[in-house]
């Protein structure tokens, strides 16, 4: 696909690059959970696209929930507040869960998502992250598996938005400046 929509201005991760790194972190998964059953905890909906890619180079046994959730804060008033839209199904006590993010930038949404996850007392909890945006982080994560660091740029495609446009493209590009405005999270 060489035609870039209007607003992409630079294609930022190809789709070759993606999928062979994906297949990277299904193996460093895989590995790290052998003997194990992880629930895989994605969040809606940014990690869609890498969640379906991810799990199917994953080669032992996992089980998949999601939740969603609406957060507080925005570009000037970074806030840990966040409220759940979508609970998770299962219970997760006793239970090894990999959280799944699409991209970590200020960290707050991760960070509530960790305190608020912790509190229901899985056997262990760890972040796997598409993306890392980490310029911007404000609250520390411990990031077990990462896919890639980003610049400071507001990107698009496999599953991220802006205005919930853009999800459905197959690699990650930076959206124009003329377009996020100042505005842009
Ligand atoms: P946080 O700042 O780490 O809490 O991230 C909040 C949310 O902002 C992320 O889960 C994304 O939904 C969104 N976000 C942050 N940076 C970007 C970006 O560059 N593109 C698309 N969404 C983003
Ligand atoms: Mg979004």
């Amino acid at each position: 696909m060489s035609d870039k929509p209007e607003g992409i201005v630079e294609i930022l991760i190809d789709r070759e690059t993606i999928s062979g790194r994906i297949e990277e972190l299904g193996r460093e998964i895989s590995a790290a959970y052998k003997d194990r059953t992880p629930l895989l905890v994605g969040v809606l909906k940014g990690c869609v696209l890498f969640m379906s890619d991810l799990v199917k180079e994953i080669t032992i046994p996992v089980e998949m929930d999601f939740i969603s959730l609406m957060s507080y804060a925005d570009a000037h008033r970074p806030s840990g507040a966040a409220r759940i839209t979508k609970d998770l199904d299962c219970v997760i006590e006793g239970r090894d869960v990999l959280l799944i993010e699409g991209i970590i930038d200020t960290g707050m949404t991760a960070g509530y998502l960790l305190r608020n996850l912790e509190a229901r007392r899985p056997k262990s909890i760890r972040v796997c992250t598409f993306l890392d945006k980490e310029a911007r982080r404000i609250l520390r994560i411990p990031i077990t598996f990462r896919g890639f660091k980003v610049p400071d740029r507001f990107v698009v495609g496999y599953g991220l938005d802006f205005r919930q446009l853009y999800r459905n493209l197959p690699y990650i590009g930076i959206l124009s400046d003329a377009i996020t405005g100042l505005n842009r999270y």
